[in-house]
């Protein structure tokens, strides 16, 4: 097994609370544990392609204050840019993976420590079967969409965030008779809205995973306001469709499309057809931004340590993930494979459901 003396280490994707926590562990276990150099890589894959390579050595002093309790990365990371379809200011694209690839042997890296969500791992993987890198990952994204594990990194502080927002929301609709709708992130998956709706006590939750009807929506109101409630909390999915299956996004000034919008269709729907008053609010990027929760501490230094020992085994190609209470690790294949979105009939609806709260309608499921 080659010996291992240098390691880089970049975060790709859309940030998260708990990035820094990641890298914390993995510093102090590679440069503490085992003597070697840590090479933080910014701008994700990026600092890759500049000349001479942007990036910055780690060292466990960088990390004994503050930096692991901050949310972000300290690296920067980026979610746009494909290496093998970037685009340029000429309006083309250009495989431009082999500037990367060359990136990481101008570095004299023994190994990368790729920290990111779904689409960056499958780009970030590419690279490696490439340029031959050894390569372990570590999962991370608010969407916890990541296939294999229970939990990625930014997870668990995006739900803390949005039940805070419910938990604020109620106050001020209960002294205004008010209908509150709250859109939150995820992606196409409903992690986020549901767990959030249930902590935060909505009344509707709305996911992209169960289709919803109008009259399902306004006669949970109604039942609120009959049980003598003068207001009501609806949570919706940014990627939740309205009936119909109509996905509601915004176009951006590149001509691409997001997600984006929802929460004001629903607001309109039930103003429409209840004639009262509806405000929405967008949460948007607070749930990536802020401290990180205890546990995305946890997983943060837990994945970071833990992907170091695996590199330290000469075992590559490999993603950290968590099971069944513990810190596990799966071919990066494997996890790329499944993409977790909310079981409509898992735990978490169940409870939903038996809470009385609307869920959609799945045509007489409990
Ligand atoms: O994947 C994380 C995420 O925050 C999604 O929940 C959201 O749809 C998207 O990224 C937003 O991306 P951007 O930061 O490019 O607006």
């Amino acid at each position: 097994m080659a010996k291992i003396r240098r390691i880089g280490v970049l975060t790709s994707g859309g940030d998260c609370a708990g990035l820094n926590a990641v890298i914390r562990g993995i510093v102090h276990r590679a440069v503490g544990g085992y003597g070697w150099q840590v090479f933080g890589i910014r701008q994700g894959t990026h600092g890759l392609l500049a000349r001479p390579v942007d990036c910055e050595e780690l060292t466990i002093d960088r990390f004994s204050g503050e930096v692991f309790r901050t949310g972000g990365t300290i690296l920067g990371s980026v979610n746009q840019g494909d290496p093998f379809a970037f685009p340029m200011p000429d309006g083309s694209v250009v495989d431009r993976s082999e500037e990367f690839i060359a990136g990481y042997r101008e570095l004299g890296l023994d190994a990368l420590i790729g920290i990111g969500g779904d689409g960056s791992l499958a780009i970030l993987r590419r690279l490696a079967i490439q340029g031959g890198w050894k390569m372990v990952t570590v999962p991370k994204t608010i969407d916890n969409d990541v296939g294999v594990t229970e939990n990625s990194v930014g997870y668990v502080t995006a739900v803390d965030v949005a039940t805070e927002a419910l938990d604020r929301l109620q106050p001020t609709a209960a002294s205004h008779d008010r209908i509150m709708v709250l859109e939150v992130m995820g992606r196409g998956a409903g992690h986020i809205a549901l767990a959030a709706g249930i902590s935060g006590g909505a009344d509707a939750i709305l996911i992209p995973e169960v289709p919803w009807t109008v009259d399902g929506l306004v006669g949970k109101i109604h039942d609120v306001r009959d049980a003598g409630r003068n207001f009501a909390l609806v949570v919706v999915a940014e990627a939740a469709q309205l009936p119909g299956g109509v996905e509601v996004t915004e176009t951006q000034a590149d001509g691409s499309s997001r997600y984006g919008g929802v929460g004001h269709r629903i607001c309109e729907i039930i103003e429409e057809r209840m004639g009262i008053n509806v405000r929405v609010t967008v949460l948007g990027h607070v749930q990536r931004g802020g401290a990180p929760s205890p546990r995305d501490r946890l997983f943060g230094l837990t994945f970071g340590v833990h992907a170091v020992d695996l590199v330290a085994a000469g075992r590559f190609d490999r993603m950290v993930a968590w099971s069944n209470r513990q810190c596990i690790d799966v071919p990066i294949e494997e996890a790329l494979k499944a993409h977790p979105l909310v079981d409509p009939y898992g735990a978490l609806a169940v409870t939903a459901r038996g809470l009385g709260i609307y869920l959609g309608d799945l045509g007489g499921a409990s």
